[in-house]
């Protein structure tokens, strides 16, 4: 290959520009010239093409964000909309790219593939860490210390006021964040998509804990289990606790990634570089552990991530 392409596309997630100085400054290492393309599979479509040097990603492996933009595009949904890309790769003499983002980015670059035998390899960028096949997706760990310092603080004047707080956090379809943030805060419930739930059940216990002098108490429910202040209503009627609640919102999304997602993201980056170059297509970069791993991208988006159910009898266990 004499050139490969990069974009980062759907949500952002620090450590993207970590992933995409690690694409870049790899290729360029074998000789590979690489094109930028900015927000995503559209900037494609529409061939927002930029020439990527090692100085065009000088200075950025702190940066939240990313310096290629991103964006969620409908036109690349459609097979209209995909020619247009592979007619603009065709004309930057693109042989490849890596694409850095969530399932919704990988599933795109996978019928890219499949439709017109075109070179994609994933690597996975996303807060939500929803994506199997991979430990951790680039920029999980900084979104949770996010909320956490965030929570840490709201904890102090909980502790206070003697008020029970509900914190939304993010993770679309999942309890990813939301357990670890939980597990990380000491909160007293934690409340996920993914598994049934009592309210009752922890009113009852938030009751049970009071008896025992605990005047304050956290609850961590994930965006996609519940909304905050239903639980706020609910929490203040059932148990005479004065409750509050937050939504931390996009502020997970931002902000300089953490050391651990900095060398996640040099370590799959340059991985992935390195697996186009070698002629391997249709997969996804991850880490198992220590290792570093490559799986078929029709198994990453056909297998769905669980929930660490010891993680969540953990929370169980600590709320006392
Ligand atoms: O997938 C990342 C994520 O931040 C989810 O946690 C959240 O549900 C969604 O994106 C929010 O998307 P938007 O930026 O379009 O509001």
């Amino acid at each position: 290959m004499n050139r490969i392409g990069v974009i980062t596309s759907g949500g952002d997630s620090p450590g993207m520009n970590a992933a995409v100085r690690a694409v870049v400054r790899a290729a360029l290492s074998r000789e590979v010239s690489v094109t930028g393309f900015l927000h995503g599979w559209q900037g494609v479509i529409d061939n927002e093409a930029i020439e990527m040097t090692s100085r065009t990603v000088g200075g950025i492996i702190d940066q939240g964000g990313t310096i290629l933009r991103t964006a969620r595009s409908q036109e690349f949904r459609t097979p209209e909309g995909r020619a247009k890309a592979i007619q603009t790769l065709m004309e930057e003499e693109v042989e490849g790219m890596v694409v850095i983002g969530g399932d919704g980015s990988l599933t795109g670059a996978l019928v890219l593939a499949q439709e017109h035998a075109f070179p994609v390899v994933g690597v996975p960028g996303s807060i939500d860490n929803d994506i199997s096949g991979s430990d951790y997706s680039i920029g999980f760990d900084t979104a949770v210390n996010t909320a956490v310092d965030a929570i840490d603080k709201v904890r102090d004047t909980a502790y206070s006021h003697e008020r029970v707080f509900v914190i939304e956090v993010m993770g679309r379809a999942n309890g990813f964040i939301a357990l670890e943030v939980a597990l990380s805060c000491g909160a007293e419930a934690v409340i996920v998509p993914e598994l049934t739930y009592s309210l009752g059940h922890v009113c009852e216990k938030l009751r049970q804990m009071a008896v025992k002098g605990k005047k304050s108490a956290l609850i961590v429910v994930a965006e996609g289990a519940a909304r905050a202040s239903d639980i706020k209503e609910f929490v203040q009627s059932q148990t005479g606790f004065e409750a509050r609640y937050l939504v931390l919102g996009h502020m997970q999304r931002g902000g300089s990634p953490t050391a651990f997602d900095r060398v996640l993201a040099l370590r799959l980056g340059a991985f992935a570089a390195d697996r186009l170059i070698e002629g391997y297509s249709m997969e996804m970069v991850g880490v198992d552990g220590e290792k570093l791993v490559a799986h078929p991208l029709s198994y990453v988006l056909g297998t769905e991530r669980s929930i660490d159910h010891d993680r969540m009898a953990l929370v169980e266990t600590m709320a006392r």
